[in-house]
């Protein structure tokens, strides 16, 4: 096998562990004008299969660094939020130098709304995933955490508790359960011998492991096989009585919803746990509580709570209104998207539009409306990120 092939081939094995079985959810809460509520489901493996198989993106595209290199990395494109409104403006507002691009190469690929969704949540997860650690770095955090003091890693460090190494081999996800499992039992001796609670930040988590684990890639692990929707059963089983999201739980610890900021790379994810095991574990003393969780209910959480930050982006059909104006839609779609002889009048067929279906209609219909822009003189409608769900709200609103 040709080497570019070979690392592509082992590139996908490393996203499709990275990835296993992540279910992206998309929650659109029930609006007034009595949409549906919509559970849409993306499948960031998937996503991998089709971007770098049928739908042929990696012609072009390289995620992570494996791919072609005409056209920007694709995990470079780091989401912001809300990350399906980032992804697709994105898309959106380098429609006209892509199409072009693609008209002259090949056919044209078509997708549909479930597949743009798998994509979408590929490309998501794949920009959010933990890079390669250091493990010179991890040796240093070692030492300088106080770990050495107790625990041993090959033979080297304290023995008054368990060697690491083997627990650390097992990926990230064990490596997290293993650690908010035993905080109960450690927080006592170790802010004792240390004088304080080490925390975590940026990297050093992923350093630490890779250090721990003897250089067994944190990546190559299968350290995502987590399913968002047990993760969801695991939170309103061990969770939800202290953290809320979207309000709903426990005001104890803080809101874990969209809104509330939180690292999504599986190692970051763990620093965060780590540092408030204290609080946490004192807490759930007090209640009588103590949270063990098995090893894939870690991994299922974690991807509930990844798949939250994913969520559909909301907004006012009047803003929409305004932005489909403002932003050039209107001259060819006019003023209420009745249309005009310069574009169709807008309609969802069938369902309400979503991030995930005016995406798909930009692909499907995006060529004719760049060569209709060009032919006209008219400047391509940049958009951004917010726009998104105001545009769709707009787009769905009942009367007109
Ligand atoms: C024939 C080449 C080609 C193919 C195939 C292709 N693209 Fe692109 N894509 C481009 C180019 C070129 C750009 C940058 C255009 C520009 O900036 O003007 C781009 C830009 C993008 C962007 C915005 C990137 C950013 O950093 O803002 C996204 C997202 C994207 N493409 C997704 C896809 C997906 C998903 C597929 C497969 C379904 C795909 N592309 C297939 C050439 C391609
Ligand atoms: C004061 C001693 C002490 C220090 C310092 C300490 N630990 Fe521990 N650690 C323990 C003990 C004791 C256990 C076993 C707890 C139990 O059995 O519940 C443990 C268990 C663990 C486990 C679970 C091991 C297994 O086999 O399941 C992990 C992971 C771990 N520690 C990581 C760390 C890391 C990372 C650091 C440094 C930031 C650290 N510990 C610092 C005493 C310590
Ligand atoms: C007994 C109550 C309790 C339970 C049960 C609990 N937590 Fe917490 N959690 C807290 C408290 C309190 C904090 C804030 C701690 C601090 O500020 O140091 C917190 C902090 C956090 C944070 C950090 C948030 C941030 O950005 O600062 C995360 C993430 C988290 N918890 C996740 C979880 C998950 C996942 C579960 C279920 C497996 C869980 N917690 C169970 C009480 C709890
Ligand atoms: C230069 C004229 C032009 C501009 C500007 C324009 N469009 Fe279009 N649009 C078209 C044309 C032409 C079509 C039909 C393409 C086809 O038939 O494939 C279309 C199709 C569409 C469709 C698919 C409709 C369907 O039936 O599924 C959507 C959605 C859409 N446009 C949204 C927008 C939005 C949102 C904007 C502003 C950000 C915009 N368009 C700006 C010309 C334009």
């Amino acid at each position: 096998m040709p080497g570019g092939r070979k690392q592509l081939l082992l590139w996908i094995a490393a996203a499709l562990a990275a990835t296993a079985a992540l279910a992206i959810i998309l929650i659109r809460e029930r609006r007034p004008d009595a949409r549906h509520s919509l559970y849409i489901v993306g499948d960031p493996q998937r996503g991998s299969t089709l971007f770098y198989g049928a739908k042929q993106c990696s012609i072009c595209h390289s995620v992570n660094g494996t791919g072609g290199h005409i056209a920007p990395d694709l995990a470079a494109t780091r989401p912001g939020m809300p990350a399906m409104g980032w992804l697709a403006t994105a898309m959106w507002n380098h429609a006209p130098g892509m199409f072009r691009r693609i008209r002259g190469s090949q056919s044209y690929p078509q997708l549909d709304s479930q597949e743009m969704a798998d994509i979408l949540a590929f490309l998501f997860r794949a920009a959010n995933s933990d890079r390669p650690g250091d493990i010179v770095a991890g040796a240093d955090i070692f030492q300088r955490k106080g770990c050495v003091q107790c625990h041993s890693v090959r033979s080297s460090g304290g023995h008054s508790a368990p060697e690491l190494s083997a627990i650390a081999a097992g990926g990230a996800t064990e490596w997290m359960s293993a650690m908010w499992n035993h905080a109960q039992s450690m927080i006592g001796p170790v802010t004792t011998v240390l004088g304080q609670w080490p925390e975590f930040s940026g990297n050093d988590m992923n350093n630490l492991l890779v250090y721990v684990s003897g250089g067994v890639g944190v990546e190559a692990k299968n350290e995502m096989a987590g399913d968002a929707e047990r993760g969801w059963t695991v939170f309103q089983k061990r969770c939800i009585q202290c953290h809320s999201v979207r309000g709903n739980g426990g005001k104890v610890g803080p809101e874990l919803g969209p809104e509330h900021e939180l690292p999504l790379s599986a190692t970051q994810f763990a620093s965060v746990l780590w540092n408030h095991a204290p609080a946490m574990v004192r807490l759930a003393r007090e209640n009588g509580a103590a949270p063990v969780l098995e090893k894939t209910e870690m991994a299922d959480v974690v991807a509930f709570v990844a798949s939250l930050r994913y969520v559909e982006p909301t907004g006012s059909r009047f803003v929409g209104e305004r932005v489909f104006n403002v932003r050039g839609c209107a001259r060819c779609h006019g003023a209420s998207a009745e249309g005009t002889q310069l574009g169709p009048e807008i309609q969802a067929h069938g369902d309400a539009y979503t991030a995930v279906s005016l995406t798909t209609a930009l692909w499907k219909h995006g060529p004719k409306m760049v060569d209709r822009a060009e032919e006209l003189g008219i400047a391509w409608p940049t958009l951004e990120a917010n726009d998104l769900g105001d545009l769709v709200s707009f787009l769905n609103r009942t009367e007109k």
